[in-house]
């Protein structure tokens, strides 16, 4: 970071191995921001000085025809803030530099600090504020963003994540237009079922994969939240990004400070796709637990047996997967409750007691069942529930929340309330649910955290997630070596502000292969496939009811962090087998698909009857492409499959993984320049060429390129 003098008093840049930010730090004036985008040189930025320079945290109340990032209420009812940079000083860190913008109000006793942090070699830039009350009085915060960027108007789209339980991540593509595209989410404990907090910003018209400026935003934030696009009479589009200050008002009392999650931001000139390796990188680096260590090839008994566990079950599934190769177990819901055993979604949540009519040797007799057969145990737990039919519920009714005067709004099962999470009470159940498990089983090595319910009263969400912080964080001290899955009915919690405690997530609850394709690819924006658990099922699929060949469920499922997710009893030996090469393949590619760059070849959306996507090697030494048939035609014809990020000078030796066909792909075991590949691009036979019986309308292809 270096300040430069130009035609503005003072400047600060912030520089990325790509990118850079500028902006205006002159004392006693307001914070604006400049320039964000590509990399500028030393005297590009002395350009810049014909650049208008926008308000960088625009607060409420002065200039009143602009929105507001910040807004306050003073003592005396003054709801006015007018911010004036009193230092503006930079510290480098690791991994790049901070740079921390110290603003006063000009009359009252607040501070407001913005905060920007680089992630140099990600091309990341973090942006966040810090309100201090110095003053004797309180201060009552009713809006506080992490950030605001303005942005250019020109033909600039946004490509947002929406979607519902059991269709989660999916993408949308619009462009911006006068007035008003605001993005929020209330559920209060799982933010990213439906819409998302992060956007694509594509700034050179409709988004591409490939090519085009794009901005890329995460708001890091389990909780409650608001993105706003205000497009107005001037020049730019305004971006904000924060905390749903509906369901709180933030009391400063003296003394007192508050900081806001951290926007997390990225620009890139190759797409979509250079700003979701980007996120990617950043996110293995610093924010996923564990996220460069390979993940582990599981079996989870939820779709296999769903409630009805019991240890000869057990015991059989971790036989099963064992012998497939897989790597751990994980028995799902249904192993615990005593006065109320926990057989369906009615009861028993908070209720952590082996239920030993289920399982005679407790978990510790699973445990060592699975070390016997040579793999991990995991085990599921949901500690932020329960339901009124409890023990738990019945010794401690008001750890639930609950509005005073009102009936309990019940949710899964007709009987489940979430904990009130901002009592230490509480706080400490909930990691004691954890520490109960692991003392008495130290050996496990994968918990599966579930969350099934929203918060519908009207509750502070902010001491919800404090609360939730605050534990977890607790658990992550005591077990930093665990395994996690963040899981919440699925893709509930995909978001940066719940995953730096975790290690992955669940995707979705539903399993169905070719819904996958499209919820995968909107998924994989921001978060990358060692965090997305994906698993083989049954067909008919358990949730759409869809057949798919098992080829074409394996195929899917080995583009994000595989698993299985199948009684494995109900499958023939012959399926049994697939399933054993498909292990046996995806140990090989594994380093590829979970630390690898995605580049997102053709995308579902655009109804071309396939998809495709990539991982490459951060050397280019090796990649594995997947292409997956989304709708089936006689008489289709598709292009040749052209590749990307591979190093155009090597050569490359193609190998199908996960072959049916009777006879080798034409080019199987053969070497092309990567150029060849990239630019001219190998044929995808529309469907596979298998024996009659095994004929099925589902065509998909997995292809390894090496390096010679
Ligand atoms: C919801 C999860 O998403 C499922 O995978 C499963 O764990 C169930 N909860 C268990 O109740």
């Amino acid at each position: 970071m270096t300040v430069l003098f130009t035609i503005f008093a003072s400047i600060a840049v912030l520089h990325t191995a790509n990118t850079t930010m500028v902006l205006e730090t002159e004392p006693g004036q307001e914070l604006k921001t400049i320039y964000y985008g590509t990399k500028l040189s030393e005297s590009e930025t002395a350009m810049l000085g014909s650049y208008k320079a926008q308000r960088t945290y625009p607060c409420y109340g002065v200039i009143g025809t602009e929105e507001a990032a910040f807004a306050a209420v003073q003592a005396d009812g003054n709801r006015t803030v007018q911010l004036r940079i009193e230092s503006a000083e930079t510290t480098p860190w690791d991994g790049g530099n901070q740079l921390c913008v110290t603003c006063k109000d000009g009359f009252y006793p607040l501070t407001v600090k913005i905060h920007f942090k680089t992630f140099k070699d990600q091309d990341m830039i973090e942006t966040w504020t810090e309100t201090i009350n110095e003053g004797k009085k309180p201060v009552t915060l009713t809006r506080f963003d992490s950030g605001h960027l303005p942005i250019r108007v020109d033909d600039v789209w946004i490509s947002t994540l929406y979607g519902t339980w059991a269709n989660e991540g999916r993408v949308n593509t619009e462009p911006l237009t006068r007035g008003w595209k605001v993005i929020r989410n209330i559920d209060g404990t799982r933010n990213s079922h439906t819409s998302h907090g992060e956007v694509m910003i594509s700034l050179d018209g409709k988004p591409r994969e490939d090519a085009g400026r794009v901005i890329g935003a995460a708001l890091c934030w389990g909780g409650n939240y608001e993105l706003r696009f205000q497009t107005n009479d001037s020049d730019y589009h305004h971006f904000f990004a924060g905390i749903l200050p509906e369901h709180d008002n933030v009391v400063l009392a003296k003394g007192k400070s508050f900081a806001t999650p951290h926007l997390a931001l990225s620009f890139s000139n190759d797409g979509l796709s250079g700003v979701s390796r980007n996120f990617h990188r950043w996110g293995r680096k610093y924010m996923l637990r564990h996220g460069d260590q390979e993940r582990r090839i599981l079996l989870n008994s939820w779709e296999g047996v769903y409630f009805d566990i019991n240890e000869d079950g057990m015991k059989q599934m971790m036989d099963d997967i064992a012998s497939m190769g897989g790597e751990l177990f994980v028995m799902d819901d249904g192993w615990f409750g005593d006065k109320y055993p926990r057989n369906n979604d009615h009861t028993s949540l908070g209720d952590w007691t082996t239920d030993t009519r289920k399982l005679p040797n407790g978990v510790p007799g699973l445990v060592k069942a699975a070390t016997e057969r040579g793999i991990k145990f995991g085990i599921w737990v949901e500690p932020e529930m329960t339901n009124t039919v409890s023990e738990l519920y019945e010794a401690h009714p008001d750890w639930i929340i609950k509005a005073a005067n009102r009936d309990i709004v019940k949710g899964r099962g007709g009987t489940q309330v979430v904990l009130d999470m901002s009592k230490k009470e509480v706080q400490d159940f909930a990691f004691s649910v954890i520490d109960n498990v692991m003392k008495e089983s130290p050996d496990i090595a994968y918990i599966k955290w579930d969350a099934n319910a929203p918060i519908s009263m009207d509750f502070s969400n902010i001491a919800y997630w404090q609360g939730f912080y605050a534990m977890v964080e607790r658990v992550r001290e005591a077990y930093p070596d665990l395994t996690i899955q963040d899981c919440a009915s699925g893709g509930g919690r995909a978001n940066w502000g719940v995953l730096p405690w975790f290690d992955e997530f669940w995707v979705s609850d539903n399993t169905d292969a070719l819904q996958r394709v499209y919820m995968q690819w909107g998924t994989s924006y921001f978060f990358p496939a060692i965090a997305m658990a994906s698993h083989i099922s049954a067909t008919p699929n358990h949730t759409v009811f869809r057949t798919t060949s098992l080829k074409y469920r394996i195929d899917v499922a080995m583009s994000g962090r595989l698993g299985m997710e199948i009684q494995p009893k109900n499958m023939t030996e012959q399926e049994k087998d697939i399933c054993r090469k498909a292990i046996a393949d995806y140990k090989r590619i594994r380093p590829i698909v979970q630390f690898g760059d995605i580049y997102r070849l053709v995308s579902p959306y655009d109804n071309r009857g396939f998809a495709s996507l990539m991982y490459v090697t951060e050397n280019k030494d090796k990649a594995v492409a997947y292409w997956w048939k989304i709708a089936n035609f006689y008489d289709e014809h598709f292009p040749r499959l052209r590749f990307a990020g591979l190093d155009p000078e090597r050569s490359y030796r193609v190998t199908e993984l996960n072959r049916l066909d009777i006879s080798p792909l034409a080019y199987e075991g053969k070497s092309f320049t990567g150029r060849f590949l990239m630019e001219s691009g190998l044929e995808i036979p529309a469907t596979n060429n298998v024996e009659y019986s095994l004929k099925s309308d589902w065509s998909s292809r997995v292809l390894l390129l090496e390096a010679l």
